[in-house]
C-alpha cells in the first residue's frame, strides 16, 4: 500500500516573471495553437493583469518536442504528451504564492491551482519571462532581477533543504526575452548579461546589508542559509553559478505577438523538459 501524495499523472511547468512580460499572452497563444488564427476572434493576446494563477493543459508530440505548439497532434496521429502550464500573476504583492510552490526539494503546485481534486502536480521546470524592451531603458532591469533574484534563491535554498542523503531534482529555468519583434528590444545575449550584472549587483548590496546589521564574515562564509545567490567568492555572478545547485538556466529570445521570432524556441525547450 502506499501514504504517499496522490500525484495527478500530469507533469507542470511555472510561468513567473514581471508584470506585462506577456505571461498570459504565451499561455494564450500555446492554448490556441492548434487552431487557424485567422477563425480565432479578437486579437490573440489581449489580457489583462492577472491576479490569480491559473492553468492550462497543453500537449507535446512525446516523440518530438520540436514539433510546432500549432500542430494538432490528433490529427497527425502523434503521441501526446500532456502538461499543465501555471501562469501566475506578476504583480509582487502576489509574487510569494507563486516562490512559495518553488521551496520543497520536490517542488508541487496545489490542486486548487490545477484542475484535479485533491492531487498535486511536480513541477517539472520554471519559464521566467521577461519584456527585452523594457530591458533596454533602465527602470525595469532593477525591478526584474530582484524576482528573478528571488526565484534563483529560492531554488538555491530548495538545494540545501534536501532530506537524508536524497537530492532534490534539479530544477530547469528558461529566462525567456519575450518582445523581440520590438525593434527597441535587447538581443537575448544582452538580456542574459544585464540580467547576470544586475543580479551580482543585487547580490552585493544585500550582503553588504548584512555586515551592516552585525551578521559575522563567518556567518556568511557559512553561505547555505545566507542570501548570497551562486558559488561562493565569486566577484562576478553568472547563471553558469547555479549549476552548483542543480538548477540549469537557459536565455533565449522570442515574441509572442507581432512580427519576430515567434514562441517556436521556448516550447521546444519545455516539451524536452517536461
Ligand atoms: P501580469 O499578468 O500583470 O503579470 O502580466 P503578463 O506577464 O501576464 O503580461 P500580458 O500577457 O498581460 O502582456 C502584457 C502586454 O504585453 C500585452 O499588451 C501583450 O499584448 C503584450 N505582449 C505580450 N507579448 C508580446 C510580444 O511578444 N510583443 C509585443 N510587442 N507585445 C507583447
Ligand atoms: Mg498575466
Amino acid at each position: 500500500y502506499s501514504t504517499a501524495t496522490p500525484y495527478t499523472t500530469l507533469p507542470s511547468v511555472l510561468l513567473l516573471g514581471p508584470p506585462g512580460a506577456g505571461k498570459t499572452a504565451l499561455t494564450t497563444l500555446f492554448e490556441r495553437g492548434p487552431q487557424d488564427p485567422s477563425t480565432v476572434s479578437g486579437p490573440i493576446a489581449k489580457t489583462h493583469t492577472s491576479q490569480v494563477p491559473s492553468s492550462i493543459e497543453l500537449s507535446i508530440n512525446s516523440d518530438d518536442p520540436a514539433t510546432s505548439y500549432k500542430t494538432n497532434l490528433d490529427e497527425e496521429g502523434a503521441t501526446a504528451k500532456k502538461f499543465l502550464l501555471v501562469d501566475t500573476p506578476g504583480h509582487p504583492k502576489l509574487r510569494a504564492q507563486s516562490l512559495v510552490h518553488l521551496s520543497s526539494a520536490e517542488p508541487t503546485i496545489k490542486s486548487s491551482l490545477v484542475s484535479d481534486g485533491g492531487a498535486k502536480s511536480k513541477i517539472k521546470a520554471v519559464v521566467f519571462m521577461v519584456d527585452a524592451a523594457a530591458l533596454a531603458d533602465g527602470d525595469a532591469l532593477p525591478a526584474t532581477a530582484e524576482y528573478l533574484y528571488d526565484v534563483l534563491l529560492t531554488l538555491q535554498k530548495r538545494f540545501h533543504s534536501r532530506n537524508g542523503s536524497r537530492a532534490p531534482a534539479s530544477m530547469p529555468v528558461l529566462v525567456a526575452a519575450n518582445k523581440l519583434d520590438l525593434f527597441t528590444a535587447l538581443p537575448a545575449a544582452l538580456v542574459k548579461s544585464s540580467l547576470e550584472a544586475e543580479l551580482g549587483r543585487i547580490r552585493a548590496a544585500r550582503s553588504k546589508g548584512l555586515l551592516d546589521s552585525g551578521v559575522g564574515q563567518d556567518d556568511l562564509a557559512a553561505g547555505e542559509e545566507g542570501d548570497w545567490l551562486g558559488g561562493d567568492g565569486s566577484e562576478k555572478f553568472s547563471f553558469a553559478q547555479m549549476m552548483e545547485f542543480d538548477v540549469d538556466v537557459d536565455v533565449i529570445g522570442g515574441s509572442v505577438t507581432g512580427d519576430g521570432p515567434g514562441a517556436e524556441k521556448w516550447w521546444k525547450w519545455i516539451g524536452e523538459r517536461v
